[in-house]
């Protein structure tokens, strides 16, 4: 089966390549020349774990290419998927579609052979009818059907959620669009994934409601874990123990420093306005928008308070540990160290910070930071250190090594990835989430 991705950015790419890997021939089409020259070169635009070497196997094997010729890239696909971003839109929130509007044109405009146009885009209800509006005014005459197909991947785990995903979601009525999207994923069957199939508008509204609950679940933990630090209760046996029962389940209930990164600040956003729109407000879901945003600098305000409070921390130098809104990638979009940092900044304070893989992109976004090579380069001389973002290179920290190299012992851990005993047995003043 040949299957063309329009947009080759975190979903087009990793989706390409598993479909690639499962045996069909994929084109990965993209707007931007140096993102495809790059492929070609078989240099990675992003930091996805496996993904360099599944992108080369499949283009070895001849079933992976790339281009930035959308008529030649589409010619003879069954099934061409759009896949390019849905920012917010500057301004209202809104999602921008005028990358998928670009994308329908120009498809509408280069159809040659029979396709299903899938949206795996995050695009809020209603988007099928205006794809399948614009390509049909492009006045083409080749068949063509418009289906929905959200893609659930997390990025740090996306092949393996690709390969093996909870559930499939597919919105489509459309009996030759079912079949299509059957045989797209027909390699998935043996693993058992469940394919659901519904209405286009269900399935649109699927990926925005799956990620809202999400947004929802972790932000009532966090709101736990204050009242826990009011109370003196400990977050993390409140979370298992709520976790234990099977209608609410353990998963994202770790309290943090609230959610960021290219999907759920966005997509809660749109969803409201989507809601507004129709007149159907959403009142948890603005409320989990307002709670969240407020929490990102709230964590400033707690280093400045480990730091003696705003009198005494004027003038004093912080360590981050961790810039990406989680491990295991390079994303920065909406990451809560950007308000960390700047609340920071904003109270006198001078700070360095390292990320394994995220600072090319960090450096733009908090031009007062001081990149360093490493978690010790950053923490020399600092009088605390933060650990804002797991990776697992800072769960094993040397901590008579950051004494020597610190100014004074303060550890401000975001995370809870360690146990508060341990570290103040170390001579280490320290403060979570939510733990006394
Ligand atoms: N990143 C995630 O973890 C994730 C997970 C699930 C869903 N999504 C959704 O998937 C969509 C894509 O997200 P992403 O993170 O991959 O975005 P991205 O910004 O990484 O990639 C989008 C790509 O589309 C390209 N593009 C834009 N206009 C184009 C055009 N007219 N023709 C060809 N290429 C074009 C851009 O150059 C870019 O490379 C969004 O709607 C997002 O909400 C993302």
């Amino acid at each position: 089966m040949k299957i063309a991705m329009v947009g080759s950015g975190y979903v087009g790419l990793v989706s390409g390549a598993c479909f690639a890997d499962f045996g069909h021939d994929v084109v990965c089409i993209d707007k931007d020349p140096s993102k495809i020259e790059r492929l070609n070169a078989g240099v990675m635009p992003i930091y996805e774990p496996g993904l360099a070497e599944l992108v080369a196997g499949n283009v070895k094997a001849g079933r992976l290419s790339f281009t930035t010729d959308l008529a030649s890239g589409i010619a003879g696909a069954q099934a061409i998927f759009i896949a390019v971003g849905t920012p917010s839109r500057r301004g209202d929130g809104h999602a921008d579609l005028s990358f998928v509007r670009a994308v329908a044109q120009e498809v509408g405009e280069n159809l040659s052979s029979p396709a299903v146009i899938v949206t795996k885009s995050t695009v809020p209800v209603g988007t099928g009818d205006e794809v399948e509006r614009i390509v049909a005014d492009t006045g083409t005459q080749v068949r063509f059907a418009v289906a929905s197909n959200p893609e659930f991947l997390r990025e740090g785990a996306a092949i393996e959620d690709f390969k093996r995903p909870d559930r499939i979601v597919i919105g489509t009525q459309d009996e030759w669009a079912r079949e299509v999207m059957n045989a797209v994923y027909r390699p998935l069957f043996l693993n058992r994934a469940p394919i659901l199939f519904t209405s286009r508008r269900s399935s649109e509204l699927i990926k925005y409601a799956a990620n809202a609950f999400l947004a929802v679940k972790i932000t009532f933990i966090n709101e736990m874990a204050d009242l826990c630090e009011k109370v003196g209760g400990n977050v993390q046996d409140v979370a298992r123990g709520i976790g234990m029962d099977n209608r609410i389940g353990s998963k994202f209930l770790h309290a943090g420093p609230g959610y960021g990164g290219s999907c759920f600040p966005k997509d809660t956003l749109a969803l409201l306005k989507t809601a507004e729109d129709y007149d159907s407000p959403t009142r948890i879901v603005e409320a989990v928008v307002k709670v969240n945003d407020s929490r990102k600098r709230a964590m400033g305000r707690k280093v400045v308070d480990a730091l003696g409070g705003p009198g005494q921390a004027r003038g004093k130098h912080v360590a981050l540990l961790g810039l990406t809104f989680k491990p295991n990638t390079d994303d920065m979009r909406d990451a809560p160290s950007i308000a960390i940092a700047q609340t920071l900044s904003d109270a006198g304070i001078t700070v360095a910070a390292y990320d394994p893989e995220g600072m090319e992109a960090a450096a733009p976004l908090m031009p007062g930071v001081a990149m360093k090579t490493s978690a010790y380069d950053a923490i020399a001389q600092a009088d605390a250190v933060v650990i804002v973002t797991e990776w697992d290179a800072f769960r094993a920290l040397d901590f008579d090594r950051i004494k020597a190299l610190a100014k004074a012992p303060v550890l401000v851990d975001l995370r809870n990835i360690y146990q508060p005993d341990d570290i103040r047995a170390k001579g280490f003043t320290y403060s979570s989430i939510g733990r006394p």
